[in-house]
């Protein structure tokens, strides 16, 4: 009987909200779970995955979800815990690039992750996901900790430009679950989705190779650091 095996891990846990602090291992909250935290999860289940990958009828992927947010910074460098831990300031546009910051690592280990699993001919697809504007719990939190007329302005937009928590899963999903993803599997191989399904080119520093090795050398010290 041939049987077939479909494993996806959908990495979309997230600080969404600052202010962004340093944890108690000395790394900025937001590179920690938006990024670190990710990677560490799925660098453990990665032999396993490895392996499925390769039993006939399976389907392995393997979805980050990122946000275009990530397009609203620009770094120069990821030298060093200091860049690594990098903080823009505390008001609410600052905390917007330091989550982007987070958001931007994400893609470049979803692309360099690609690369490693091809090396090894193992048929996995790792894909990055913007899931657009969504109300969640994350935009009520945002939207609590400001000022009247700022909140009356935001709720405005988000009333008009997000879209419901069940819209907002469908590219996750899309990325995940479509057999459309595994029958065009060199189209979506390591790539940036935008909702729903549509491959956008990120920005030029999330695919910038020099800063994706400098991000990589940062992640193996900081990781080294923690003993994992
Ligand atoms: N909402 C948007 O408009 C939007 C836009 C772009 C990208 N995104 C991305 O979409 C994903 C989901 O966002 P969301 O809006 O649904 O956020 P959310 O409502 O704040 O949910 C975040 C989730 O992450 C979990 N989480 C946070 N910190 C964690 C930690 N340290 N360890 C384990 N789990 C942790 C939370 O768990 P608990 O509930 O247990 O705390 C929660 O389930 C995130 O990756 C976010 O960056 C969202």
């Amino acid at each position: 009987m041939l049987c077939s095996v479909f494993i996806n891990t959908v990495n979309n846990a997230a600080k969404a909200v600052g202010p962004y602090t340093i944890t108690k291992d000395g790394l900025r909250d937001s590179m920690a779970i938006n990024y670190l935290g990710h990677l560490v999860f799925t660098e453990n289940l990665l032999p396993l995955l490895i392996q499925t990958s390769k039993q006939e009828g399976s389907d392995v992927r393997i979805i980050n979800v990122s946000s275009k947010a990530h397009t609203m910074v620009a770094p120069t460098s990821f030298v060093g815990k200091d860049n690594f831990n990098k903080s823009y300031g505390t008001s609410f546009i600052s905390d917007l690039h330091t989550y982007g910051l987070s958001k931007l690592a994400s893609i470049q280990y979803t692309k360099r992750l690609q690369r490693r699993l091809d090396a090894q001919d193992a048929p996995i697809i790792c894909i990055s996901v913007h899931p657009g504007g969504v109300v969640t719990p994350s935009v009520s939190i945002f939207l609590a900790n400001r000022a009247p007329v700022v909140k009356q302005f935001f709720s405005f937009l988000v009333s008009i430009t997000f879209v419901s928590a069940r819209q907002g899963a469908m590219n996750s999903a899309y990325a995940a679950a479509s057999p459309e993803v595994r029958a065009k599997v060199e189209t979506f191989k390591g790539v940036y989705l935008e909702p729903v399904g549509q491959v956008v080119k990120p920005s030029p520093q999330a695919e910038d190779e020099r800063l994706g090795n400098e991000l990589h050398d940062a992640t193996l010290e900081v990781l080294k650091e923690l003993g994992l």
